[in-house]
């Protein structure tokens, strides 16, 4: 999807966000809740103050619940998901290089999220491979969750229709929210970096090239369980490498971005003109 400018981007992100989550067919179902994780550097931030501050649907909703008068509905069901990180920096919670610290401003602690639907990455603890693992188990856990609330309201609707907690369908993401570095990283998952090669665990520790910076990502299997990735790609300093991306033919680990390939997802790019500036009309 390609628009105008960075703040189309941002719309079209916003939209696309806020189409995802089901209408139960069933007007007494439950939404489920549903899980997406956040993307970290500069581009999502205008994402993120949008939907925090100016998103009109997300601010009546905000208005309603604090006006108990006339509280309306409970507002979108994406005030209802769980939150997490594909990546996280190894700094202070505070730093202004924090993933986490820059969606909490911007969007969740503006919306009132509730913090038991806040799952950040510990990345400023030291043993980061205990972090990732911790994470993982956090991620099952609310998985686990949100299976396990389906399944009471579905024995209430159907009796004796256990829904079966098939991994298959219940441990999987239903946004991942991506930038694009202009190497082509996306997340902590650098070129040519081990963590590309992990096939088992969801969350890995990873290092920034160059800075040596210590990180802690999601992985390529987990990424690719998603049920929606999303590319917010803006600005001419990205058209270089996004043309890049697009020409490629084949998975390349120089291009991290090129083993996105979800099992049974999809995988939208928003971009502005001026990042797609140089995606060959065949593509
Ligand atoms: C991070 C991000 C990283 C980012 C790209 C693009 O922690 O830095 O997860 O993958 O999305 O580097 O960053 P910009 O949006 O700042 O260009």
């Amino acid at each position: 999807r390609i628009v105008r400018d960075f703040s189309s981007t941002i719309q079209e992100t916003a939209d696309f966000i806020l189409s995802l989550w089901e209408r139960p067919q069933n007007p007494l179902e439950h939404p489920r809740a549903h899980t997406i994780a956040l993307a970290g550097g500069n581009t999502p931030l205008g994402l993120y103050l949008h939907l925090g501050n100016t998103h009109p649907e997300l601010q009546a909703a905000r208005r309603s619940d604090r006006d108990a008068e006339n509280v309306q509905a409970f507002g979108p069901a994406v005030l209802y998901s769980h939150v997490f990180w594909g990546d996280e920096r190894a700094v202070v919670i505070d730093s202004p290089r924090s993933n986490y610290a820059a969606a909490f401003h911007a969007m969740l602690k503006p919306l009132d999220f509730p913090s038991d639907q806040i799952h950040r990455i510990r990345a400023e603890e030291r043993d980061l491979e205990a972090v990732a693992a911790g994470y993982e188990a956090e991620i099952h856990h609310v998985f686990a969750r949100i299976w396990e609330t389906q399944s009471r309201m579905a024995n209430l609707l159907n009796p004796g229709e256990p829904l079966l907690p098939d991994p298959d369908r219940w441990e999987r993401l239903d946004l991942v929210l991506l930038g694009l570095g202009e190497d082509g990283h996306i997340a902590s998952l650098f070129p040519h970096a081990p963590a590309l090669d992990e096939k088992q665990r969801w969350v890995v520790p990873a290092v920034q090239p160059g800075s040596g910076e210590k990180r802690v990502t999601l992985t390529l299997p987990f990424i690719n369980r998603a049920r929606n990735v999303v590319f917010l790609v803006s600005g001419k300093g990205k058209a270089g490498i996004v043309s890049k991306v697009f020409a490629a033919r084949e998975p390349d680990k120089a291009l991290p971005a090129t083993l996105i390939r979800p099992d049974k997802g999809r995988v939208v790019w928003i971009l502005d003109k001026a990042a797609a500036a140089g995606i060959p009309t065949s593509a």
